[in-house]
């Protein structure tokens, strides 16, 4: 956290603001984060007796800003220092430079930014509005928060204290009545209210996903393994093909909503003894509507369906998690040991037993057998199973009605016997060809050059190389002039490089100019070759690219150290070759990001 406003700020906030006892929380969220933070958020700032408004920024209409009491604002940063995409519209909006600067005059808010600490620009998002909102007038209200995906406990460990202070805050704004106390950390009440019902109502179900015109209708074709069999990674190939007509741009994003087998909800609903309910047909009734619930909830389900589909009960459950299975445990060791997880001084040992080896809910909950959930309680128990985005590997022009993904199938071992899987990638590994599935488009980060005639010169190490598949192909088909240059790495020639055949055969008919760094062929020892290390070796074709005939330039992946050396290698061409100084080498090259001539989409 910083130091930044302190209490005395507090003082310029004005009396037509201070005292309501309402609050507006938007949030930013690329992979749900920022949202559950905003839910946890409320849930607080409720023991106070304030009365919040949970919202995303996209549906947000900026002008009502200026009306609003007392703003939290919780926003995450993607990549390497890039807003979220729904953020987007209002961050333009923001920018503005005709805004008048006492817009937001008086107006108390506060920033709690989420991010990863490993990838640069940390809590960019966030940094940046704070200081934007400050510019427009508006009153910081407490120091901002900066959570950070790297901290032992992850985003909990400033998520939890921060909220902490801003109730400090928001209690010296406006005091409770005397005699009036917070209310304590008691069981919140549940989000959701299921109740059964007839059979008939579950048919007349349609599956919330078919009415967004985003999702369309898939069959698998292919789910190929690319790497070698023996290869430690298993990266796959996946083609899917859609009846009617689709539309994306290379550098597009691909939506997938995982779905759980059902053997593995079998055995969960065995563990926490709902077999007898499962498929019981249930209204989900909202309870509390500063809660919110996963994405395409239908209104009628089963325990089943929404374990299959809707909540996640194999990803690494948060503090909050085991705060509710406190509230819900009664047998006395499990109750001792809640208690000790859920200490101050247990947050090392909680630690220890779950983010360190990625132990899963559905494992914690075979080990704390005794705990009953309420089943009016598992949309707050439970985190909802989020949908993932990938970057699309092919072009719609080169294989029409088609789509590709390339996706590394995430399996890892820990100290825990069993490996862990991740939970999207498992549902993708196991689909059969003839399988169908929804699938979502989303505007990607990267595009491709208004103009054929401009150079692009792309930097996809390992399965980063899939939007790059994307731009070429497309490129190729459309015969653009420029040329298309592929900077590729991977660890072995032979092993896992993706698409090897396809990029050297587009070499060979003069298509594209194609570099490899091949990092574990040398010599045990020797220092490893990447792809910045290429782009120095190319440094002079590089520089006349980038500089003389304008070269876009697109970097993707999931090192997170890879695209901060890429774009010093490209820096220290303009160094070597332009005789920039290395100061206003960096210059150059952040011109090119500001211009857009330079664009990344990289993932952890
Ligand atoms: P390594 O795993 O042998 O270190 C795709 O994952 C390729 O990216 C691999 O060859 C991997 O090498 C490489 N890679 C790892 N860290 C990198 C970095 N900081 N910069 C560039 N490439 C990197």
């Amino acid at each position: 956290m910083r130091n930044e406003p302190g209490h005395d700020e507090l003082d310029h906030v004005d009396d037509e603001h201070a005292p309501t006892r309402e609050l507006l929380i938007l949030y930013a969220t690329e992979t749900g984060n920022a949202q559950d933070c905003a839910d946890y958020i409320s849930r607080q700032c409720r023991r106070i007796a304030f009365r919040c408004r949970v919202v995303n920024v996209d549906t947000y209409s900026l002008p009502d800003l200026i009306e609003e009491p007392l703003v939290v604002f919780v926003l995450a940063t993607t990549g390497s220092g890039v807003e979220p995409r729904s953020m987007t519209a209002l961050w333009n909006t923001l920018l503005r430079s005709d805004l008048p600067e006492d817009l937001f005059e008086g107006l108390p808010f506060a920033v709690l930014g989420l991010g990863d600490s490993s990838y640069e620009r940390f809590c960019w998002a966030a940094k940046l509005l704070s200081r934007r909102m400050n510019s427009l007038g508006a009153t910081e209200i407490c120091p901002r928060g900066e959570a950070n995906e790297q901290d032992q406990l992850g985003i909990d460990e400033v998520l939890h204290p921060w909220t902490d202070t801003l109730l400090n805050t928001l209690l010296h704004l406006a005091p409770l009545p005397t005699g009036v106390e917070p209310v304590s950390q008691t069981k919140p009440p549940s989000r959701v209210v299921l109740e059964e019902t007839t059979v008939d109502k579950l048919k007349n179900v349609v599956d919330p996903l078919s009415k967004d015109p985003r999702y369309y209708q898939a069959r698998v074709k292919a789910n190929e393994r690319i790497t070698a069999s023996d290869w430690y990674q298993d990266v796959r190939h996946f083609e899917f093909e859609f009846q009617g007509d689709i539309k994306y741009d290379p550098g597009d994003v691909a939506i997938i909503h995982p779905v759980a087998t059902n053997d593995d909800v079998d055995s969960f609903l065995e563990i926490v003894r709902w077999s007898d309910r499962a498929d019981v047909p249930c209204v989900i009734r909202r309870h509390v509507e500063d809660q919110s619930l996963p994405d395409f909830l239908p209104q009628v389900s089963t325990l089943r369906e929404i374990f299959t589909r809707y909540l996640d009960f194999n990803s690494v459950p948060r503090r909050n998690f085991f705060q509710y299975l406190r509230y819900f445990s009664e047998e006395e060791l499990e109750t001792e040991k809640l208690d000790d997880f859920l200490s101050p001084q247990g947050a090392d040992e909680l630690y220890e037993y779950c983010q360190k080896v990625r132990r899963t809910i559905k494992e914690v909950l075979t080990e704390f057998r005794n705990v009953r959930i309420p089943i009016d309680y598992i949309f707050d128990v439970f985190p909802p199973l989020r949908p993932r985005h990938f970057s699309i590997a092919s072009s719609i022009q080169e294989h029409p009605h088609q789509v590709h993904l390339c996706i590394a199938i995430v399996k890892y071992r820990t100290k825990l016997k069993v490996p862990r899987r991740g939970v999207c990638t498992s549902y993708l590994a196991q689909l059969r060809p003839g399988d169908t599935l929804r699938i979502g488009f989303l505007k990607g980060l990267i595009r491709l050059p208004p103009s054929d005639g401009t150079p692009v010169i792309c930097i996809g190490p390992g399965t980063g190389v899939a939007p790059m598949r994307a731009l070429i192909e497309e490129r190729v088909r459309r015969g653009a002039k420029g040329t298309n240059t592929l900077f590729f790495g991977c660890r072995s020639e032979a092993k896992d490089q993706h698409y090897g055949e396809q990029w050297r055969s587009l070499a060979e008919s003069g298509a594209l100019e194609y570099r490899t760094a091949f990092s574990r062929d040398g010599p045990e020892g020797v220092k490893r070759t990447y792809v910045q290390d290429r782009i120095l070796e190319d440094s002079e074709r590089i520089w006349q690219l980038v500089n003389d005939a304008e070269a876009w330039i697109y970097i993707s992946g999931s090192s997170n150290k890879m695209p901060m050396a890429v774009k010093e290698a490209i820096s220290k061409a303009a160094v070597e070759h332009g005789g920039y100084s290395e100061e206003a080498a960096k210059d150059y090259v952040n011109a090119l990001l500001k211009e857009g001539r330079l664009m990344e989409e990289c993932w952890s």
